[in-house]
């Protein structure tokens, strides 16, 4: 202990009070005293995280394969990944998206502005961040599998991690919910359109934006290509994993069957790459052939789990259909579907 500067009652005791004692068999046995006061707060100031509060750190917990990562919460049911290469393609396409729309969030007309907003598979959470902005005297709650939502946002908004396709336990009625890019997410959409229907105030208006597979042309440059035969494996490999891709197109003849009415679809188109002669579309084609860069690969997953293809098949397969998506003579694109409609006031 030398050169140790000891508080007298750190030291260790030299002399235990045992030495040369042999222990009766109780003594040996014996623990510490039990303190029958419970209410000692100043010592049990720590509080073990609720069952709530572990759920939540695990969350955070991803799966990692093949160096990318991907939502733990439910795990395995959404093959996209959730890292920083997704998270920035996901606001690359959230540009695509308000460059497509002209700037507008919606197209559903709103009589008033909607008081409570919900945004299903929000991802990053920047189109509810955006309609907060929008409309400060909306609350706005985007829910996602993936906490990839940032820390700071509008006071008017918020993130929850929630399964869409589990039973919806919002307390409080919604009076607009919007969905975007969710055609590869459920299992069953007609399943999740009912929750949607279900979960908004008579009145309440549900907006669906999204992109169409495969991708067409319409002068058969893009028939035969890798680029098209990456639409058809991507779908074969999600459906084989019990994730079919839906057709958006459908989206409205869904949306009337669970009892939404004044359904109205407009049908747009994403160039993908920039061999339009249009201004904006060769702008738009132009953001859709880097973010199609990124999702050609982000799917490998689908090709690995769904069709049992190596990794290194995948990774060439993706070069192959990359290098096709650079090619200006491949005059393919990307439909889209931006389709609202309303539940009726009186039902
Ligand atoms: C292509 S991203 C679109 C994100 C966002 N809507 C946007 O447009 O930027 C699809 C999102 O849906 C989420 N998702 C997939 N399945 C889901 C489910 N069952 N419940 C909630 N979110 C889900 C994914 O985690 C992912 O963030």
């Amino acid at each position: 202990m030398e050169g140790q500067d000891l508080h007298p009652s750190e030291a260790p005791d030299e002399d235990d009070g045992i030495s040369g004692v042999v222990p009766t068999a109780s003594v040996a046995n014996s623990g510490p005293e039990v303190d029958s006061n419970d209410n000692d707060s100043a010592i049990d100031m720590f509080s073990r995280p609720s069952s709530t509060q572990s759920v939540r750190a695990s969350i955070y917990d991803f799966v990692e394969e093949h160096g990318r990562t991907y939502h733990n919460f439910h795990s395995g049911k959404y093959l996209i990944p959730n890292d920083a290469l997704e998270k920035d393609r996901l606001e690359l396409q959230n540009h695509i998206w308000k460059l497509t729309l002209d700037g507008k969030l919606h197209f559903t007309p709103f009589s008033t502005p909607p008081q409570r907003v919900l945004d299903v598979g929000c991802g990053t959470g920047t189109w509810a961040i955006e309609f907060a902005l929008q409309y400060p005297s909306a609350h706005v709650t985007g829910t996602d599998l993936s906490p990839i939502q940032p820390n700071y946002v509008p006071a008017n908004c918020v993130f929850e991690i929630d399964d869409a396709e589990e039973e919806w336990l919002f307390t409080e009625p919604f009076d607009y919910i919007h969905g975007r890019t969710l055609m590869n997410c459920f299992k069953d959409i007609s399943t999740v359109f009912a929750s949607v229907f279900k979960a908004l105030a008579p009145g309440g208006h549900f907006e669906m934006q999204d992109g169409c597979m495969p991708f067409r042309s319409a002068d058969g440059t893009l028939d035969n290509t890798t680029l098209l035969d990456w639409c058809h494996k991507t779908l074969e490999g999600s459906a084989r994993v019990g994730r079919r891709w839906v057709d958006p197109r459908n989206y409205k003849v869904i949306m009337e069957a669970v009892g939404f009415v004044d359904v109205v679809e407009t049908r747009l188109k994403w160039p993908l790459n920039t061999w339009p002669r249009d201004k904006k579309l060769k702008e738009l084609g132009m953001w859709v052939r880097e973010d199609m860069m990124e999702i050609l690969s982000a799917v490998k997953k689908v090709f690995i789990a769904g069709l049992g293809w190596s990794v290194d098949d995948a990774d060439a397969f993706v070069e192959r259909a990359k290098a096709d998506l650079m090619n200006r003579n491949i005059h393919g694109w990307i439909d889209i579907v931006v389709v609202y409609g309303r539940k009726p006031e009186a039902l």
